[in-house]
């Protein structure tokens, strides 16, 4: 193989245009493919920018052009020539309209035959990708998505330095931070038994960071949560976390609107209308049945319990008679796509979000419905009208005795039907913050209460009152923020007293001695002089994959993890020596043999 001794990169392949014509240039790259065209080698040349034509001319150089047509796919090619305008220009390519006649040629590397082919939109299996990852990112769609998360850190970490932000690196091996997920632990040589968390967000750090005085904090943080894999959360991800000392809740929104703002006009040149949107929890759950809501689409529940109270339908009765609620959904002008057949498969969506089954009213030439009979003449009038139903819409339908089941089954059918409908317009960005979240939720399973977002976020000062008499009904200082339906970030203002902190402990249900083990540290630290502060928390990988327009977070991460958190190429996790478990003082559990012994 030959070297690169004398040779200087010119350009990246894909920069040539017009105006390079007459230069000399030489180009590094990875073998696109090559033609044979009578006379003419046309090696296209390709690297992270993209691909340049480049020309061997047999009637020139015959070993030089012999030499270009003995390379193959992916071999790693230095070429050194003249650019000159193209005989027929092609349009599709950036730089279509010149070439680059070759008088030197160099092999640096050959390249075994990839396992699948080099370009833009494969439709090849993902595991096979991932298996692959190092060829994978040599597509140009893979490869932007990095190229644009790259783009993503820079804007970042521009804007907060601009404000005042200090970048800190909190600790990988640190104590158990509780953000609700299992950790993935760590054990410790040289302290026998003991183990270390990663973190599940720097929280406590940042935290801590406040009571050190640097009143304001940055950094773009890896963290590890041992939960199950879905589209958007991987067991090891990154945020963009901050925290401000001397700050209210609008103090910090409005700093991250002016982020969002910055990151979608320098990446994507969108304008972003700032202040966003505001909602809290208890109206996003009844308008749209989530904390998330998707709102580039209007679809709002109607809640019915009041005008169907009393009605024949057994199914509306026994969910009213329990204490729960009847909604529906009008789907304006879904009479033509929402058939019987779609009804049903509709009906069997709702199911998986625990709903027991959909009503359905479609308002045809004439008015069908599943339920119709059992109501009376002046009931479906009245429930026609408080839906705003007219001709050709579509009424539909949950009741159960759980008014939770029939929140968040309606609202993710609300998401559902546009999806199937097409309602969703493309480039459409609704960014919104959710506030007022409840502190605390109830764990039946448990028999204890739980904090909703952790268990460092302030309770509102109106609401303090009920922490003794009813938690469940404390609100949170606590804001999400939202953008088409995905959860992009949370944070809070912190509880920054003692007491107060010591009190949500036990709320939860730690014992004294639980809460000095686990939080000594931090309930000392705020003994010495803590200001008020707050802070949030985006996530990355969400940010930059609604940024590339992609819908799962697997390909905006350059090495992701799949479904039984594995890493495909490495073929993370593995075993390891026994030798090494010996010096970690470690035996593995023989789950089978101990099962059979108990
Ligand atoms: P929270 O737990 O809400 O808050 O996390 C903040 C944001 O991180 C992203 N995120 C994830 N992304 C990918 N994979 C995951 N498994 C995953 N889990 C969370 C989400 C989420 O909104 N310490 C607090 C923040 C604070 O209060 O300042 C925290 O971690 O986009
Ligand atoms: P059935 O009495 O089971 O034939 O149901 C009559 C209609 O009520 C069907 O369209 C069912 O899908 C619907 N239905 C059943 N349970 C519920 C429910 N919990 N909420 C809304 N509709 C329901």
């Amino acid at each position: 193989m030959e070297t690169i001794a004398g040779l200087k990169r010119t350009n990246y392949c894909g920069e040539f245009r017009k105006a390079d014509i007459g230069r000399e240039a030489t180009v590094f790259g990875w073998v696109q493919r090559v033609r044979n065209l009578g006379g003419l080698i046309f090696v296209d040349l390709r690297d992270r920018s993209g691909l340049v034509q480049c020309v061997f001319d047999e009637s020139k150089d015959r070993a030089l052009a012999d030499k270009a047509f003995s390379v193959r796919g992916e071999y790693v090619l230095a070429v050194r020539g003249q650019v000159r305008e193209r005989e027929t220009h092609n349009p599709k390519m950036p730089t279509g309209e010149v070439e680059i006649l070759a008088e030197e040629l160099r092999i640096l590397s050959a390249a075994k035959t990839p396992p699948f082919e080099i370009v833009e939109d494969s439709n090849v299996n993902e595991e096979l990708r991932l298996r692959y990852r190092y060829l994978d990112l040599r597509r140009p769609d893979a490869a932007r998505n990095i190229l644009l998360r790259s783009k993503t850190y820079k804007v970042v970490r521009d804007y907060f330095a601009e404000h005042g932000f200090i970048e800190v690196e909190t600790p990988m091996l640190q104590k158990s931070t509780p953000e609700g997920a299992r950790d993935y632990l760590v054990p410790s040589r040289v302290q026998p038994g003991k183990f270390y968390a990663l973190p599940q967000s720097p929280q406590i750090y940042k935290q801590i960071l406040m009571v050190a005085g640097f009143d304001r904090y940055i950094q773009i943080a890896r963290c590890f949560r041992d939960e199950d894999l879905r589209a958007d959360r991987q067991p090891d991800f990154t945020q963009i976390d901050l925290e401000m000392s001397f700050a209210d809740r609008e103090d910090v929104m409005a700093i991250n609107e002016g982020l969002l703002r910055r990151v979608w006009k320098e990446v994507l040149g969108v304008d972003v209308d700032i202040p966003f949107e505001r909602m809290t929890y208890a109206e996003a759950m009844r308008r749209f049945g989530s904390d998330k809501p998707d709102r580039r689409f209007e679809l709002e529940l109607v809640d019915l319990s009041e005008v169907l109270r009393g009605c024949g339908f057994a199914v509306f009765q026994s969910a009213l008679e329990a204490g729960g609620s009847v909604r529906a959904i009008n789907v304006k002008g879904g009479f033509s796509k929402l058939t019987r057949k779609e009804l049903d498969s509709l009906g069997e969506y709702v199911k998986t979000y625990r709903a027991k089954g959909l009503a359905w009213i479609r308002m045809g030439e004439e008015t069908t419905s599943s339920f119709g009979k059992f109501l009376s003449e002046q009931q479906m009038a009245d429930l026609l009208q408080a839906v705003g139903a007219e001709p050709s819409d579509v009424v539909l339908v949950v009741a159960d005795a759980k008014d939770i089941v029939v929140l968040e089954s309606l609202g993710a059918l609300r998401c559902e039907v546009a999806r199937r409908l097409g309602l969703i317009e493309k480039g459409l960005y609704r960014f919104m913050w959710v506030t007022d979240f409840p502190l605390l939720e109830y764990d039946e399973e448990q028999g204890r209460y739980q904090a909703v977002h952790h268990p460092f976020t302030a309770p509102m000062d109106e609401d303090l009152h009920l922490l003794d008499i009813d938690p469940a009904r404390v609100r949170a200082k606590a804001y999400d923020c939202v953008l088409n339906g995905y959860e992009l970030g949370g944070g809070s203002i912190r509880i920054y007293n003692t007491e107060l902190q010591n009190r949500m402990f036990q709320l939860l249900g730690f014992t004294e001695e639980q809460m000095q083990r686990r939080f000594g540290f931090l309930l000392e630290a705020f003994q010495y002089g803590t200001p008020p502060h707050g802070g949030l928390a985006f996530g990355l990988d969400r940010l930059v994959m609604l940024l590339a327009g992609e819908d799962n977070i697997r390909n905006v991460i350059a090495f992701p993890k799949v479904q039984t958190a594995s890493e495909p190429m490495s073929g993370a996790p593995d075993l390891v020596d026994v030798e090494q478990l010996r010096e970690l003082s470690l035996k593995l559990w023989d789950y089978e043999r101990d099962c059979e012994l108990q």
